[in-house]
């Protein structure tokens, strides 16, 4: 894929696929950091090579973290790979850091850089340029931590981080935010005592379970997560199982869709991600899931949808925060569907890759649906999509959910300036060139993985 690239997207007939997602993005940024900081050698499998993991994993590097690839997904990065963990003595890095276009990438190195006796700087893309890292910087600064946002736009990226020591604190989130979260729990690993997150909602819970399968002790009342500082992760073998929010696309392409049936393999089950698969459920998709027993870490299993004429629906307060990433391609499920879906209480949407309230919507007009806006959210009266020219505006969620609303409309759908999917989903257009030749079953969208004898 390159700059300029396009998805050209006819509308398909039948849909009966059985396909595997790569690596969970979430997931794949914590193992990245959290091996990085442990004692000793951890062996990671499943990792997601998507651009903003592979620029976590080279901040890691630049922190002195060595690593070994074992396997690869050809044209994208590792899957499987060695990483050699510093024992929480992480060393200066010599140069900037790159943080591309991820937002998880940048304000979890910030938490975990804050408490340092050295200095670093983290810079993204221009989306990532505009977008709040005060949120970070707040409580991080509360704790001790001096760093400077040397953005054009107040309070945002580059981010210069100066040495400091940290104090522990107990902090209640003002947003829902997972990022904010582990931003801060992060930082307490490297201070003396006690540190408390306080969120307003159940926000993922990536970061809790990746420390306790690396030894790191955490504690939880109701929504107050502590961590006690100075503990050393264990290195250990961590399994990352498919994302979900990848997965999701493909769920929308089946569940829009009577008759159709769909199997995603080994995908992650996480219960704060999964309400996704709720919603398509209640909108009258069927969704079977086969959970498949893991011992630590993060729940998987196989998931089997099948499509129906869906019914429109209102999103619950408390879902928001558990789907927010699936929430453009849940919006073009909603414009296939019967009557009217109701999104409210997602603001946060505004704030990320995009304005995803303004870009779904955009796109969402350009197809011929019937829309209206909130400051924090979409009303969407179903009906039908026509084919049309529109664009992901740099956003890889933007990008794959209207690839997929390209399946199901009328004429043919050219999605412009893709090439950020790789941000995400290495294989995405592999597997959506798969289907849109109609060209089923496992083999067909087996993703390219090729062992690299290191
Ligand atoms: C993420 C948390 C979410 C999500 C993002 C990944 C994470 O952001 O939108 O894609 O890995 O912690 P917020 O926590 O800021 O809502």
């Amino acid at each position: 894929m390159s700059e300029g690239e396009a998805f050209q997207v006819r509308p398909i007939g039948t849909f009966d696929v059985d396909l595997e997602v790569p690596g969970d993005k979430s997931i794949s940024h914590r193992a990245a950091m959290i091996a990085g900081l442990a004692r000793g050698t951890s062996s990671i499998t499943g990792f997601l090579p998507s651009e903003d993991c592979l620029n976590t994993l080279g901040a890691m590097q630049a922190c002195g973290v060595k690593c070994r690839v074992l396997e690869e997904m050809e044209g994208f990065g590792p899957t499987s790979l060695e990483i050699e963990g510093r024992a929480m003595a992480l060393s200066a890095p010599s140069a900037p850091i790159d943080c591309g276009n991820s937002g998880t990438g940048m304000r979890l190195l910030a938490g975990l850089l804050a408490g340092q006796a050295f200095g670093s700087e983290l810079f993204g893309d221009a989306s990532l340029s505009g977008r709040p890292m005060g949120r970070i910087t707040g409580p991080l600064g509360e704790m001790g931590a001096r760093i400077d946002a040397l953005g054009d736009k107040e309070g945002c990226a580059p981010l210069r981080i100066h040495p400091s020591s940290l104090q522990p604190i107990r902090y209640e989130l003002p947003v829902a935010s997972a990022q904010v979260k582990s931003a801060v729990l992060l930082a307490g690993l490297f201070c003396d005592g006690v540190t408390t997150a306080v969120q307003p909602a159940t926000t993922r819970d990536h970061t809790e379970r990746m420390f306790e399968a690396f030894g790191v002790r955490i504690t939880e009342e109701g929504n107050a997560i502590s961590i006690e500082g100075r503990q050393v992760p264990e290195g250990r073998e961590f399994h990352v199982p498919g994302d979900i929010s990848s997965a999701a696309f493909w769920v929308v392409a089946a569940a829009v869709r009577p008759g159709a049936r769909l199997v995603v393999r080994r995908v992650g089950l996480n219960p704060t991600r999964t309400a996704i698969l709720d919603v398509i459920e209640r909108m009258g998709a069927t969704v079977i899931r086969r959970p498949v027993a893991s011992a630590v870490g993060e729940a998987y299993g196989d998931v089997e949808i099948h499509g129906a004429r869906l019914k429109g629906t209102e999103l619950r307060r408390e879902e928001i925060p558990n789907l927010i990433d699936e929430i453009p391609v849940l919006a073009v499920a909603a414009a296939l569907s019967e009557g009217t879906t109701t999104i409210r209480n997602a603001r946060e949407l505004r704030v990320k890759e995009t304005d995803r309230i303004a870009t779904t919507l955009e796109n969402l007009r350009a197809m011929g649906a019937d829309v209206t806006e909130f400051e924090d959210g979409m009303e969407i009266r179903g009906g039908a999509l026509r084919g049309a020219e529109v664009r992901s505006y740099g956003d890889h969620r933007i990008a794959m959910a209207f690839a997929i609303a390209g399946l199901s409309a009328e004429g043919e759908t050219r999605v412009l300036d893709t090439a950020c999917v790789r941000t995400s989903y290495p294989g995405f257009s592999q597997q959506l060139d798969a289907v849109v030749a109609e060209r089923r079953g496992a083999e067909s969208f087996a993703l390219p993985i090729v062992p690299v004898v290191s």
